[in-house]
């Protein structure tokens, strides 16, 4: 089973585009049931990393286990029982913009192919509900929801096979204060009721805050930091300053008393 706690283990990880090197050599376990906030600037490669997490993509170098197991070993029906395993909300495209709402949620538990359409129907609407989505959207399309109902509509799909893993890459992106925090309240109490282990790329302070039990800082084309947040600002280096303890930073931290 999983080594050591780690639900994904990355070793020895380098990745490179022609000329571009994107990761040198990171190393990072995600452990069962944590939330790892992943930090770094725009190009930092946090979606490829996830995107490599999934089997979407491979490393130049380097390996990785998810749920104790080398993705790289896996034909196509291991790749895709790992991947029913996993929820994940994109950072581009969240939702399929021809299907409509019921069905971008319906759409993986259709390809289970296991589910008759009256249980999908039930476990559509429990989804929505868990959401807070009222059934009445379900025949929208995703053109006609506002970006606060997309986010939540993308998180009712990523959860619809009930996932162990959930990889969120800028859940909060373009979202007001408001609903970023409604997203994090989803997330904490989705979290209490659920053992679930949580990877979430985000350029959003706030969010990463509310929600990381550690944080994971690439920059550098490395893995610069690792830890909880009081380690991680501790940390000597000139993203990690800019990012936590600039003007902005330092506001939003202060709203969290024990740092
Ligand atoms: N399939 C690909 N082919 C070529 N280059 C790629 C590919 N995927 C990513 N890249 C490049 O790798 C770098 C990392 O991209 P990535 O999307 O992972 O960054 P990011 O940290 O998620 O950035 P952002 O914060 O803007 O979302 C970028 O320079 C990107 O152009
Ligand atoms: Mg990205």
């Amino acid at each position: 089973m999983e080594n050591g706690g780690c639900v994904i283990e990355v070793e020895g990880l380098h990745t490179r585009f022609g000329n571009h090197v994107v990761h040198e050599d990171i190393d990072l376990c995600v452990y069962h049931g944590e939330v790892l906030g992943l930090v770094g600037g725009s190009g930092s490669g946090k979606t490829a990393l996830m995107r490599q997490m999934l089997g979407l993509e491979r490393p130049t170098h380097g390996s990785i286990r998810v749920f104790g197991q080398s993705l790289y070993g896996h034909n196509r029906k291991q790749l895709r029982a790992m991947r029913n395993r996993c929820g994940v909300l994109f950072q581009k495209g969240a939702l399929f913009s021809a299907l409509s709402v019921y069905d971008n949620i319906a759409l993986p538990m259709r390809e289970l192919r296991t589910l008759d359409e009256d249980m999908i129907r039930r476990l559509v609407m429990l989804k929505l509900k868990m959401v807070d989505i009222d059934a009445r959207h379900a025949d929208k399309m995703p053109a006609e929801l506002s970006g606060g109902m997309i986010k939540r509509i993308a998180l009712a799909r990523a959860m619809a096979l009930d996932p162990e893993l959930l990889l969120l890459d800028e859940p909060t992106a373009g979202l007001d204060p408001e609903l970023s925090d409604g997203f994090v309240k989803l997330i904490q109490t989705m979290r209490t009721e659920l053992t679930l282990t949580i990877v979430m790329a985000t350029h959003d302070l706030d969010t990463l805050v509310a929600l990381s039990d550690r944080i994971a800082v690439l920059a550098d084309q490395r893995m610069v930091a690792l830890g909880p947040l009081k380690e991680v600002i501790n940390r000597n280096h000139p993203f990690i300053a800019n990012f936590f303890l600039g003007e902005r930073g330092k506001r939003t931290l202060a709203n969290h008393v024990d740092i």
